[in-house]
């Protein structure tokens, strides 16, 4: 195996990322921890890129999406290729800015911005925002007004559309909490050209996440775009869509959509609009690029079922518990012999924590090293100090070399924010 991806993960002996043996790894930092590969994370940024290449398109924004994974090295990375930032929270711009991110590279999405972070993020620069709702329209008025400052007004749009993914990350459904429902949308901006403090700059929508066919995107999209002729006719100036991110990648054996032919589709939405276009991919950006690696404490047998204890749970990698998402799971050396089927569990007190159900192992043992794929996006970023469990370090690597860019703390680095 070269470097991480599932698609590697045929005729291998002992997984490498990249020219890296996670064994190495796991001898120098212990388990369990976070692995990247630094070299899938820029392939990732450049598909999206030469896609938009190929289609010549050029005033466009690919704004990773902070939320799927926030460590500043990864960001950093990104931002150097060019990446501006989608923020969900002014933690997010801070860190986006940190990364070196120009402000004006920077959208504000979210649904609920609170007065305090709708003035930080204008006052560190950023302009954009993605407006969410009627109230947060006046607030960011006000609070623009009272900064002296012009806030470009884009509105998320729910557009109703089912993306087919997950219920627990479906956003553009009526009823989802997310965005203003479309139908509403002309009376909205007739209402934003009179506020104070704003500037009609676009409109936005989300419409979920892991999606896998372009179906969702087409009905959504094409409603975008709609929507949008709507507004010029109405006498505002559009001057961008922001079409979110959203797309999937491969956990199991889903037929992912390609990146030229989402970007294809977006050529086609907008050839004749004359607008600036953004995506904001997290998933697609950073997700292929990461691995969980984890190792076995002990074996045990209940009712029917065989289990392998690991070292990593549920307050590591959520997404299982969350959503019974799935990630492969590879033995980091690989075994001869008879395969039976175990449950992969950690060791928080909690039903949920499973983190892989019925997976055929050849073997497992005590200290064993496994590895759980496609793990970068949505891994870190929602783990926690559940069961007073150290949030696990993350592992950089470059071709030859690897770094931690995240440590993993002691216990009493645990307390520090307790103790006055
Ligand atoms: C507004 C917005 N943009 C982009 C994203 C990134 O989505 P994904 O990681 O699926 O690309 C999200 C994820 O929830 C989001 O809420």
């Amino acid at each position: 195996m070269k470097y991480l991806s599932y698609k590697h993960k045929k005729n291998y002996d002992e997984i490498f990322v990249e020219n890296v043996a996670i064994v190495e790894i796991a001898k120098v930092v212990g388990t369990p921890f976070y692995c990247y590969s630094k070299k899938t994370l820029v392939e990732n940024f450049q598909n999206f890129f030469d896609a938009f290449s190929a289609e010549e398109i050029s005033d466009y924004k690919i704004c990773y999406a902070v939320k799927a994974n926030f460590n500043i090295h990864l960001v950093k990375i990104l931002t150097e290729l060019g990446a501006g930032i989608d923020a969900v929270s002014a933690g997010e711009i801070f860190r986006g800015i940190h990364a070196g991110c120009d402000p004006k590279k920077i959208v504000f999405a979210g649904v609920g911005k609170t007065r305090e972070e709708i003035s930080y993020a204008l006052k560190n620069g950023v302009e954009e925002f993605s407006v969410e709702s009627i109230a947060e329209m006046f607030l960011l008025s006000e609070v623009a007004v009272s900064l002296n400052k012009k806030a470009k007004f884009s509105l998320r749009v729910n557009p109703n559309v089912d993306a087919k993914t997950h219920d627990k990350i479906s956003t553009g459904r009526k009823g989802d909490k997310f965005g203003v429902d479309i139908e509403f949308a002309e009376e909205i901006y007739a209402k934003a050209a009179k506020l104070p403090g704003l500037e009609i700059y676009g409109v936005a929508m989300h419409i979920g996440s892991q999606i896998t066919t372009l179906e969702p995107f087409k009905l959504a999209f094409q409603k975008l775009r709609e929507l949008c002729i709507t507004l010029h006719k109405n006498g505002h100036k559009i001057s961008a869509l922001d079409f979110g991110g959203g797309i999937g990648i491969l956990y199991k054996n889903e037929n992912t959509l390609l990146i030229k032919d989402y970007v294809k589709l977006i050529k086609k939405i907008t050839k004749d609009l004359e607008v600036k276009i953004t995506i904001a991919p997290g998933r697609a950006m950073i997700g292929s690029a990461g691995a969980l690696v984890t190792k076995v404490i002990f074996l045990k047998e209940s009712g029917e079922k065989n289990f392998v204890i690991i070292d990593a749970a549920m307050n590591d990698l959520m997404r299982p518990g969350l959503y019974d998402s799935y990630h492969e799971v590879l033995p980091v050396t690989k075994k001869c012999g008879v395969k039976l089927t175990y449950d992969l569990v950690g060791p928080v007190c909690e039903s949920t924590d499973i983190l892989a159900k019925n997976r055929d192992l050849i073997d497992p043992k005590s200290e064993d090293l496994f590895l759980f794929v496609s793990a970068g996006a949505y891994g870190s970023s929602m783990s926690n100090e559940y069961n007073c469990r150290p949030m696990i370090p993350e592992i950089l690597v470059d071709g030859d070399i690897f770094k931690v860019i995240r440590k993993r703390p002691s216990f009493l680095e645990m307390l520090r924010l307790e103790v006055f």
